[in-house]
């Protein structure tokens, strides 16, 4: 072998092995997924980890697109706004971008800093618009505002264009607060001390209600979720979460009709999620902790109007009384399988909130309950097929 020759093998030689390197440093990010690891790492198909916590997940034309809180490392505000992200299969999303920016208008509701949560997106086939509701803080007042947000497109990704914030159903009462709890004088003003047990029970006949009446009612963690029949909801924590709201949209579903409940009066629920299923509806919640996770909770009913009852936790296992360190967001009913159902929940992580996981679990079912446990790892053909 000539000097030419060898030199000419040895660069072959080297190519090859760095191709080998390279295809495999490539494909350990690449890889399609095929299966769930809920509480790991997820990243998109550009290989960064999925950045929509609090999502929830809207499917449309043969994809499932997911919307959630675009989050940075230091805070929590929203510096960029609502993303998008689609899929045909649940295991490997694609980032579509930015379905929602912020603003640089301070002026505008949703200026870059302010505090965007749990956004969802549902689907109007009467006016053929996407419409989403989120909660929405004022930049720099804090939790106080407790508004929703509203934006609309007209194509699924976007861009949304914001509408309004609001505190909803002003003027309007609870269906379930009777004509005594209306009309009672007691006011916010005869309690210098919470969680008093007289204040408790005030509390739970309508306090809150009556003292945001004029103003609309607070509303802070929450979803959507379209029945059957076409008609939606908004169900939000209010009363400065204590108490779940659940309120039913016009025909449109840009506005509120002003009919609406109270659930569990009290409760201190938020993180509401919700799925129907043989004609009963499920909602999963959590209790009210700031990021850190807690025990969720589970409510049933056979009319969307209640009652609703209270059930046990329908976590079991090893840290089922922390909700596995996550917290609910959105329950999805998986395409083309009946009784197919995720649970969708976040493990926050509020030092750096961009390293937040998603926390993806089958709801399996037990004597006609919603049950979930933990899997390191599986997949829908596994659990569901
Ligand atoms: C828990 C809520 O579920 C989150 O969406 C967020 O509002 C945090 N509380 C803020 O502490």
């Amino acid at each position: 072998m000539n000097h030419n020759t060898s030199v000419f093998l040895f660069l072959v030689g080297l190519s090859l092995g760095l191709t080998t390197y390279c295809y495999s440093q490539k494909s350990d990010v690449f890889l399609p997924h095929t299966a769930f690891h809920p509480g790991q790492l997820w990243p998109d198909s550009e290989g960064n980890h999925i950045n929509a916590h609090g999502g929830g997940i809207i499917f449309h034309n043969g994809t499932y697109y997911w919307f959630g809180e675009h989050k940075g490392e230091n805070s929590n505000a929203a510096w960029v706004g609502v993303t998008c992200y689609s899929s045909s299969d649940l295991y490997n999303w694609k980032s579509e971008g930015v379905g929602l920016q912020v603003v640089d208008n301070e002026l505008s509701p949703i200026v870059r800093g302010c505090i965007i949560e749990r956004p969802k997106v549902i689907y109007n086939p009467k006016t053929e618009i996407f419409v989403m509701y989120f909660h929405l803080e004022r930049k720099g007042e804090g939790y106080s505002r407790a508004e929703v947000g509203l934006a609309q497109s007209n194509s699924v990704t976007g861009p949304y264009q914001f509408i309004r914030s609001f505190r909803p159903n002003a003027g309007f009462w609870p269906h379930n607060m009777s004509i005594g709890q209306r009309q009672s004088d007691i006011t916010t003003q005869d309690f210098e001390k919470w969680w008093t047990t007289e204040w408790r029970q005030a509390v739970n006949d309508g306090l809150f209600v009556r003292r945001d009446f004029e103003g609309g009612q607070m509303s802070r963690d929450m979803t959507l979720f379209v029945d059957d029949d076409g008609k939606a909801y908004h169900i939000y924590a209010s009363e400065e979460n204590l108490t779940l709201h659940l309120a039913e949209l016009t025909d449109d579903y840009l506005s509120h009709t002003g009919k609406y409940i109270r659930i569990e009066p009290g409760g201190h629920n938020e993180a509401p999620a919700i799925f129907k299923k043989d004609g009963r509806y499920f909602m999963i919640t959590s209790g009210c902790t700031g990021w850190e996770p807690n025990a969720a909770r589970l409510l049933v009913a056979h009319n969307i109007w209640g009652p609703w009852v209270l059930h046990p936790n329908p976590c079991v296992g090893d840290n089922a009384h922390l909700t596995f360190f996550s917290q609910s967001t959105f329950i999805l009913p998986v395409q083309g399988l009946s009784n197919a159902y995720i649970f969708m929940a976040d493990q926050w992580r509020p030092k750096n909130p961009i390293d937040g996981r998603y926390v993806w679990l089958p709801i399996e079912f037990h004597n006609g309950l919603p049950l979930i446990k933990w899997y390191e790892k599986w997949t829908i053909k596994q659990v569901f097929e």
